[in-house]
């Protein structure tokens, strides 16, 4: 390893190695694309094959077949998605025999045209709704048997039920016809470069880890904020809210990112057996702990959206204090807030040590030192941030914090590349690490659910603010602020 490159930032000077990596190469395969001419396919799924294309990461072996209720022109579908030459389409009902039979002939041709050796990727990208008819169809097909040598892996989209009851009834249909390591269930937070950055500076390094624990952290924020309003998914997301949309998911897996214990390895059932103790470990929100602990919310003006029912309770904010029920975390909060139409877009995981115990600089108390805090900066402006006490120059005792800033556009020179295409690589890998696996939906809908059944009051904010002022009591209570992005 040679330095790469020498940049400098505005006060702070870096260096950049070149990374060691991990090369991995998928096997031939072929991916057919449930719902392609649909919205997750288009803005998300066929551009992310694109990246992987121009990378030079899809194997050299590959397909990838359109299937959709509505005929769409493959041609037209090419020149779409330039960068996959082998790109073929099928329509048909979703519900209907015929369709799978089709599908089978079809792939059957594909495999043997594009030497893949039937190894199949079912990519999912359907109102869950469907979910149970496909995967039994394409079970009562045949399409999802591995016997024949060939290997059949199915990608689902959250959300994965709506409630525990739901979420497990899912989980037997799938058991039915997939075992687990055949089913790669999206949470397309983990897929984010910054997200897993979390495990390299835990798990790469060794100077955060001694210090990773009760005695010297205080508190932690995830914070998952979104300027936007509910736009376009206005009718999914009133069925929804904030509670099944983030927190189920992407807030709790974050959470578990940040408290596991090391896992031996960097592979799928190590980092998911170490996630389930967490989730295990999350301190129950009963209806009477979870008015203090808990606050929801909802933008004034969400009431009168397309699509949105005029006398709805559906929460588009929600704070909460979670408590992690084991030695290394007892008595640390763990402070977690996701809203939609809030003041500006930003993700982030704030670690936030303890004050210093005493302080030498008199008059100066220990609270006047600012702790110090480790930030993982998830989006948009991407980076890591640890603040610091320092001397301010002069001849006078001045102390103040100093942000030590690491910016992933300008010490990479590039944005983080979409989280689809690093999943979708994983999956041709055959790598679970970065996908939920079963108990963990169990567990986290089993920690959510209380709280979808209790009735919590429901807070107005005005949209363009940082959500209900309610929220800022959860941790003020306790001396501590949300920080403010
Ligand atoms: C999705 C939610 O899973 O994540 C959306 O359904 C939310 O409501 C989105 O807006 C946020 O993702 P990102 O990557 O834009 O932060």
């Amino acid at each position: 390893m040679s330095p790469e490159e020498l940049r400098h930032g505005p006060g702070l000077k870096f260096s950049i190695r070149e990374g060691l990596c991990i090369e991995r190469k998928p096997a031939p395969c072929g991916l057919v694309l449930f719902g392609a001419s649909g919205d997750l396919a288009a803005r998300k799924i066929l551009p992310s094959l694109q990246g992987l294309s121009s990378q030079g990461l899809l194997p050299a072996d590959f397909f990838v077949l359109g299937l959709g209720r509505k005929p769409v022109d493959e041609a037209e579908l090419r020149s779409r998605t330039p960068g996959i030459k082998n790109l073929h389409y099928l329509h048909g009902d979703y519900d209907a025999a015929e369709t799978y039979q089709a599908l089978g002939r079809k792939l059957k041709e594909l495999s043997g045209k594009y030497d893949t050796r039937g190894n199949t990727i079912f990519y999912l990208a359907l109102p869950p709704a469907l979910f149970h008819a496909v995967t039994h169809k394409l079970g009562e097909a045949g399409l999802l048997d591995e016997s024949f040598g060939g290997w059949s892996r199915v990608v689902f989209e959250k959300p994965f039920g709506r409630d525990l009851t739901s979420a497990r009834a899912l989980a037997a249909e799938i058991r039915d016809h997939l075992r687990e390591p055949q089913v790669y269930r999206m949470d397309h937070y983990l897929g984010k470069d910054t997200v897993q950055n979390v495990l390299m500076f835990r798990f790469a390094n060794s100077i955060f880890e001694p210090v990773w624990k009760r005695t010297y952290i205080d508190h932690v924020q995830i914070s998952v904020l979104e300027a936007e309003g509910v736009g376009h998914r206005a009718g999914y997301y009133d069925s929804s809210g904030v509670l099944r949309d983030m927190f189920q998911n992407h807030m709790l897996q974050l959470l578990a990112l940040v408290a596991m214990e090391p896992p031996a390895n960097f592979a799928a059932d190590s980092v998911r057996d170490e996630k389930i103790k967490i989730f295990q470990a999350l301190k129950p929100l009963t209806p009477t702990a979870s008015s203090q602990s808990i606050v929801l919310g909802q933008y004034a003006g969400y009431r009168s959206e397309p699509r949105v029912s005029s006398g709805s309770t559906t929460p588009t904010y929600a704070a909460m204090r979670v408590e992690i029920e084991n030695w290394r975390w007892q008595g640390v909060p763990f402070y977690l807030r996701s809203g939609k139409a809030l003041l500006k877009r930003s993700a982030e995981i704030a670690v936030v040590f303890k004050h210093v115990p005493h302080s030498m600089f008199r008059p100066l108390n220990p609270s006047n030192l600012e702790a110090n805090a480790l930030i993982f900066r998830i989006q948009p402006e991407e980076g890591v941030s640890l603040t610091i006490e320092a001397k301010k120059p002069g001849p006078k005792t001045c102390i103040g914090a100093l942000t030590m800033d690491f910016d992933y556009a300008e010490a990479f020179g590039e944005h983080p590349p979409e989280s689809y295409e690093r999943l979708l690589l994983d999956v041709m890998l055959g790598d679970q690490t970065l996908f939920p696996r079963e108990d963990a939906l169990e567990e986290t809908w089993r920690f959510i659910q209380p709280l979808l059944d209790a009735e919590l009051p429901l807070r107005s904010y005005d949209p363009g603010n940082w959500g209900p002022a309610e929220a800022e009591r959860l941790l003020g209570d306790q001396g501590r602020s949300w920080r403010q992005p």
